[in-house]
């Protein structure tokens, strides 16, 4: 079930709760309307407690009078900040403090457009959950009741739904990168997660081209292939188009997609490998991208490219020690079978860029352990080889909310990766140190001189393990908010 917003200028009856906000102390207007109409009732749980102070995403939720049209009404501190990401915030928090407490339809005062727009983001981004493996309550158990519908009131409520559908457009693939990712690996692998993009992007107006096993033998895809060789799951490589306009160049956007990464025959310690399902969160933030702007039919040419495949030890998985071709010609000596996302991705991205050319490439991972080391959970490492793009990831990031920091790409990162027995080694020569940085420079080997470039290290913020306030814990979706921004700005009109 999910959540339906509407944006109206007047309340519709039968709403379960009804949400004022407070701009710091002073009530809004409408919360003025909810104050007499219950004789007095908020100015006066507000003058009786000291802990609500009306600052932003505060949340102060009061059982309804017998007579009132509601059964909660609930106060929401906007505080004096008008940015989108203030009202998102929350929004966001709205959503999380309604979770679980029999509440299943709210109207929300909004006190202008922009605010109303952003406050129903924020609601929808928290108010996601992902259930599909639950089983519903027995006879005896009581309902579960769900966030259902959300009618946001505001005077220009005309301007309200029209800033709210691109904002919309993305949240839905926010929302669909998230579901992905928090797919259980036995459910979703290489070519499950093939047909999923199929039919869910196909009927969007998505062009949806799957390479198989054979047809990446064919193309030379060697070092993908050697990373997906020790499971059962075949490999796959699936190729997204979103054509909203003619241009001479498209915009490429590639995923890593490792539907689980045990490190292979290098394997992982026991302890949270289940984690490792989310070791497709570029993968799901490159289909996200897609449906949001097919969802908003975005005037923009984009290719994108899903790298899929599992890395499992098995007699037939690839070994530290084996030197690999790729699809480039380079060779790489294979040093540690756990160093795998660089060798989907160093395929992907040479394919990409022989067969479309494409104006800009940023490919999106959970590359390495030691971009959380240097960032945590809060900021996205970018390796950027171009000013402009840069310029515009930054500016994306401002105002997607999406944080972004900058990280170095350098000639002795590159040099870092050279091997002696073979063109490049998948594993830096100074193990854990600099290990987001020496992974960067082992990409920067196969993109083409002169070509714009990014690359996203996401492991840190595609996966939490605590809630947010524009989710909950897991995954996060993060990526296609910001890129969803970046192909606005640059890439469309
Ligand atoms: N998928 C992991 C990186 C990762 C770690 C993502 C934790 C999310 C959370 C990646 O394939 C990996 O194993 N990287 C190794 C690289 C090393 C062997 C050079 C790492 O970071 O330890
Ligand atoms: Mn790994
Ligand atoms: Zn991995």
């Amino acid at each position: 079930m999910t959540l339906t917003v509407s944006f109206r200028k007047t309340p519709k009856t039968g709403m379960a709760a009804a949400i004022a906000t407070v701009r710091k102390d002073r009530l809004s207007p409408q919360a003025d309307i909810l104050d007499k109409d219950t004789g007095g009732l908020l100015r006066h749980v507000l003058k009786n407690q000291k802990i609500f102070t009306g600052k932003p995403g505060q949340v102060l939720s009061i059982t309804a009078p017998k007579d009132s049209a509601y059964r909660r009404i609930v106060l929401l501190g906007l505080g004096e900040d008008d940015t989108p990401a203030a009202f998102e915030t929350a929004g966001g928090k709205l959503a999380g403090a309604l979770k679980g407490t029999g509440i299943d339809s709210a109207v929300l005062f909004a006190p202008d457009a922009v605010a109303g727009a952003h406050l129903a983001l924020g609601f929808k981004l928290r108010g996601y959950e992902f259930l599909k493996y639950k089983s519903p309550p027995g006879k005896d158990a009581p309902p579960v009741i769900r966030l259902e519908r959300l009618d946001v009131v505001t005077p220009d409520s005309a301007k309200a739904a029209r800033l709210f559908e691109p904002l919309d457009a993305a949240a839905d693939g926010v929302l669909f990168a998230r579901d992905l990712v928090n797919e259980p690996p036995n459910e979703l692998y290489p070519e499950s997660f093939a047909e999923r993009l199929k039919s869910e992007l196909q009927p969007l107006g998505v062009e949806v081209e799957i390479i198989d096993e054979r047809k990446m033998q064919k193309l030379g895809f060697g070092a993908h292939l050697a990373v997906g060789k020790g499971s059962e799951r075949p490999p796959r490589v699936v190729i997204l188009r979103w054509r909203g306009k003619k241009a001479k160049k498209p915009a490429a956007f590639v995923g890593k997609g490792i539907t689980f990464d045990t490190g292979g025959i290098s394997i992982k310690p026991a302890a949270q490998m289940d984690e490792m399902k989310m070791d497709m969160g570029g993968a799901a933030a490159v289909a996200g991208l897609m449906r949001s702007l097919a969802a908003r039919k975005a005037k923009a040419d984009v290719v994108g490219v899903v790298a899929l495949a599992e890395n499992m030890p098995s007699g037939a998985a690839y070994r530290p020690g084996d030197i690999l071709k790729s699809f480039s010609g380079k060779t790489i000596e294979v040093l540690n079978t756990d160093a795998e996302g660089r060798l989907v991705l160093c395929d992907a991205l040479s394919y990409v860029q022989k067969t479309y050319d494409p104006a800009v490439v940023v490919d999106l991972a959970t590359l390495t352990g030691a971009i959380m080391v240097a960032l945590g959970h809060e900021y996205c490492g970018v390796f950027v080889n171009d000013d402009a793009v840069w310029d515009g990831m930054n500016k994306a990031a401002k105002e997607s909310g999406e944080k972004l920091w900058r990280m170095p790409l350098d000639e002795a990162y590159r040099k870092e990766m050279e091997s002696g027995v073979a063109d490049l080694k998948n594993l830096g020569s100074l193990g854990r140190y600099g290990g987001a940085c020496s992974a960067a420079g082992f990409l920067e080997h196969f993109i083409d001189k002169g070509r714009p470039w990014a690359h996203m290290d996401i492991a840190g913020t595609a996966w939490v393990n605590s809630d947010r306030p524009l989710g909950p814990k897991h995954a996060t979706g993060f990526g296609v908010r910001v890129l969803d921004r970046l192909v606005a700005d640059l890439y469309e009109g």
